[in-house]
């Protein structure tokens, strides 16, 4: 029996588990074995692995997280890690791998496809929606509408106190989640990586609206957005193993800003991790499982190279090389969008 490897990597969302699943249950049904290494690439350096029968993965659909663990380990940041993923491959006797990951693990996953694990398919996942080459990534839909119900409980304290509230969310460089949730949860100003944050247009903004006689506004700010001159607000210089800062602080830093120019009070509200947490939306249940039998049937076809993508109602594949050539930022015509809601 042909043995799959299945392996999730990068930071975790909701919908990894559907995902495994149905690589399960479609492998069994095709008469391949499933491995399920531990801890994104790190389990493939270190040989980690555990059974992935049907047993296994019952139950696991409604469940945010992923079984099998993530890290954000790249292999190619440590001398000698290559061959241990290369020998881990042989040790572990897998016919193909399924990388299920964002922008740094499909990374990872072309590059290794080119360099000695020819049989590998990718699988799109992040809650920031930002790879090319798919409309969307599962997790997303999740994360996006965890954020605009916590958009609506801010509206109505921030009401009752007159107060501006400040909503940091999450998106790394890319503006969809503050973009998407600003306009589902009528946001008063939405603040993107895309465009640099002008603070006297986001004061005048709130000061108009103080005018017509709101005495509160919500500012949905991503974590990600710069300010016009003082560029990325990040929570230390260390960087991860794929050479990223950890952002967050720009929603504090922008609160103190608002209250010293306006006087009106504000807080700061910072969703973080909640949006990454818990049981995911039925959207992002399906386009797991879609994506799933997808990675197993492009196996089946000796499709390797490739991962797997929606393309408006269609789940289809694409290069690996193409998800990760450039990020995908926020389409200005949503901005515009948004936009007229402002003030
Ligand atoms: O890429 C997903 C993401 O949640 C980003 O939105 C965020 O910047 C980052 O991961 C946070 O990473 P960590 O879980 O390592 O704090």
């Amino acid at each position: 029996m042909e043995r799959i490897g299945v392996l999730t990597g990068g930071g975790d969302c909701p919908g990894l588990n559907s995902v495994i699943r149905a690589v399960v249950r479609k492998s069994l049904l095709e008469g391949y074995a499933v491995v399920g290494i531990k801890n994104g690439w790190k389990g493939l350096v270190e040989n980690d692995t555990m059974l992935l029968d049907v047993n296994a993965v019952s139950g696991i659909l409604p469940r945010g997280g992923t079984i099998l663990g993530t890290s954000r380990t790249n292999p190619y940041k440590k001398e000698g890690d290559p061959e241990k993923v290369k020998d881990s491959f042989k040790k572990m006797e897998l016919y193909a791998l399924v990388a299920v990951g964002g922008e740094d693990t499909l990374g990872v996953a072309s590059k290794l496809a080119q360099d000695g694990i020819p049989n590998i398919v990718g699988v799109p996942k992040t809650i920031d929606n930002d790879l090319s080459a798919t409309d969307y990534t599962f997790g997303f839909d999740t994360a996006l509408n965890i954020a605009t119900e916590c958009i609506d409980r801010l509206h109505t304290t921030a009401e009752s106190h007159h107060r501006i509230i400040v909503a940091e969310v999450m998106g790394r460089h890319a503006g969809w989640i503050a973009i998407e949730a600003g306009i589902a949860g009528g946001a008063d100003v939405v603040l993107i990586p895309e465009i640099p944050i002008d603070l006297e247009e986001v004061c005048n903004i709130i000061k108009k609206r103080h005018a017509r006689g709101k005495t509160f506004s919500i500012v949905v700010v991503a974590e990600g957005a710069q300010f016009k001159d003082k560029g990325l607000v990040t929570q230390e210089q260390k960087l991860d193993s794929f050479g990223h800062v950890r952002l967050g602080g720009i929603g504090e830093a922008l609160a103190n800003e608002i209250e010293k120019r306006t006087g009106y009070e504000t807080r700061v509200s910072v969703f973080g991790h909640i949006q990454r947490g818990g049981t995911p939306t039925a959207f992002d249940r399906v386009l797991g499982t879609r994506f799933g039998v997808k990675a197993v049937e492009l196996i089946k076809n000796k499709k390797f190279g490739r991962m797997v993508a929606l393309q408006g109602i269609k789940i289809i594949d694409v290069p690996l090389s193409d998800a990760v050539k450039a990020l995908k930022t926020v389409d200005m015509e949503l901005y515009d969008i948004a936009k007229v809601f402002f003030g």
